[in-house]
């Protein structure tokens, strides 16, 4: 057993207890009341979830682990001479809730590149695509061809103790995060790239590997590793983590969860709102030629849009309520590497001016930019400018989180999702109208 699973047993031995506990002594004791509101729309802020891999505070953004983001970069370990972490440090955080030492990390690393190798017939699955398809349908369909390579679904065919779930469970995990990079990225030069295969780095982390494999020169490695552990977690009941979780909660396992999760993130209103930032500012910048626009024509485009009755991507959020931590750090590293590139100063104007519209159209309960408003313009400026692309990369990171999470449940035994729903009648006599 590798020093890390070690570590993770005696975590979860520690921890089961305390469920157990939980539910024995205090099962019936009420956390929340729900209002029809919450019901009809779409369960917000119903506590109904538990996970201990990252907690969102509406004003306060995302810890994970306990730790907020600004402690992650700072305490994580870095490569030589790297400003970001390590995104194997960032997995062995979420994992066990400790900051890793280098040698801890080092093991890890060890550890996902020899998994990172493919099965031939992925190569071939996704060859089989024509080139217009999405992105994420055929990484969604790359992730679910390996379901035959499930060591928990072998295991659970020869007959295994409930206990034991966790253990394979981790096996798949960390299979599979080792190798969506090398998915992605292969994707991404089929689609894109005149390059023909790609090649790995054996003596590459996670961040670095990926830009060697994407044909991306530094800093791509730092800003890869910056965007995986940005997008990693953003707790338990946003739709990719809550899709996971769910198809998981079944004993399905990774690779169908994990595929689940990407479908869910496909959405624009969730993770997709990353390439529709980049198409929405492009609409306007194919229309100003190469000038940047004066605030007055991008306030007119904003509410043409929200006239239009569409959404303004990259704002908004159902639990935020103030700018998002995520954008903050991604419009810092813009500030310091590229203040006075053209897209950045619409990505910036943007900043300035949507929220007050928000706010007098009055409809958006949270009027601040979240992390999509900002992710695109990294990518585009680095080289990265196939913005159906971007959703694809959020996928690589979310699924540290995701994954996480499932192998969490596994060992804490929770039981399959299922909760009640009720028909409109009977919302109407709860209610007194009949
Ligand atoms: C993220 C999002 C889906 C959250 O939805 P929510 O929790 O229902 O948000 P709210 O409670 O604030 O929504 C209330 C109203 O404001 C609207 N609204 C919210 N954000 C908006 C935005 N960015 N632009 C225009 N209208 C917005 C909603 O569509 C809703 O309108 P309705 O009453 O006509 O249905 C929403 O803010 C949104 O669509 N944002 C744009 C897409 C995006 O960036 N997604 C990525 C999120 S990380």
């Amino acid at each position: 057993m590798s020093k890390l699973k070690d570590k993770l047993n005696n975590k979860i031995e520690a921890h089961r207890p305390r469920i157990k506990k939980l539910l024995s002594d205090h099962g019936e004791t009420v956390v929340t009341d729900v209002t029809v509101q919450q019901i009809i729309g779409g369960m917000r802020g119903i506590k109904s979830l538990v996970t201990d891999i990252s907690y969102l505070d509406p004003y306060e953004g995302i810890r994970y682990r306990g730790f907020t983001l600004e402690e992650v970069f700072n305490q994580l370990p870095k490569p030589p001479n790297a400003k970001m972490p390590y995104v194997e440090g960032l997995f062995y955080l979420l994992l066990t809730g400790d900051i890793p030492t280098q040698d801890e990390v080092n093991e890890l690393i060890y550890d996902c590149v020899n998994r990172r190798q493919l099965p031939k017939y992925v190569y071939e699955v996704i060859d089989a695509f024509p080139n217009n398809s999405h992105p994420m349908v055929i990484l969604s369909a790359a992730v679910m061809s390996m379901q035959r390579e499930s060591i928990f679904n072998l295991k659970y065919q020869r007959g295994l103790n409930k206990l034991d779930y966790w253990e394979s469970t981790y096996e798949d995990a960390l299979n599979l995060i080792s190798k969506m990079p090398v998915i992605s990225a292969y994707i991404y030069n089929k689609l894109y790239s005149k390059r023909t295969g790609i090649y790995q780095d054996p003596t590459l982390d996670f961040g670095g590997n990926f830009a060697y494999m994407m044909g991306m020169d530094s800093p791509y490695d730092e800003v890869s590793r910056m965007y995986f552990i940005l997008h990693a977690d953003h707790e338990g009941g946003n739709v990719s983590a809550h899709t996971g979780h769910l198809i998981a909660s079944s004993l399905s396992d990774v690779y169908y969860a994990t595929s689940g999760m990407i479908n869910g993130l496909a959405g624009p209103l969730h993770g997709l709102a990353n390439q529709e930032v980049l198409r929405w500012i492009q609409d306007l910048r194919s229309k100003m030629g190469d000038k940047v626009p004066s605030e007055e024509i991008m306030k007119k485009f904003v509410w043409d849009t929200l006239e239009g009755g569409q959404v303004v991507p990259g704002f908004g959020h159902a639990v935020l309520r103030k700018t998002d931590p995520r954008y903050q750090i991604q419009r810092e590293f813009c500030l310091e590497n590229f203040p006075d590139d053209d897209l950045f100063k619409y990505v910036d104007m943007l900043y300035r001016i949507v929220p007050p519209i928000l706010q007098e159209q009055g409809k958006a309960k949270n009027p601040w930019p979240n992390v999509d408003a900002q992710s695109g313009v990294v990518q585009w400026y680095y080289g990265v400018t196939q913005y159906d692309f971007y959703t694809v990369l959020f996928s690589i990171g979310r699924a540290l989180g995701v994954l996480s999470n499932i192998i969490w449940d596994r060992a804490l035994g929770f039981p399959l999702e299922r909760p009640k729903s009720i028909t409109t009648d009977m919302l109407e006599q709860i209610v007194g109208i009949k």
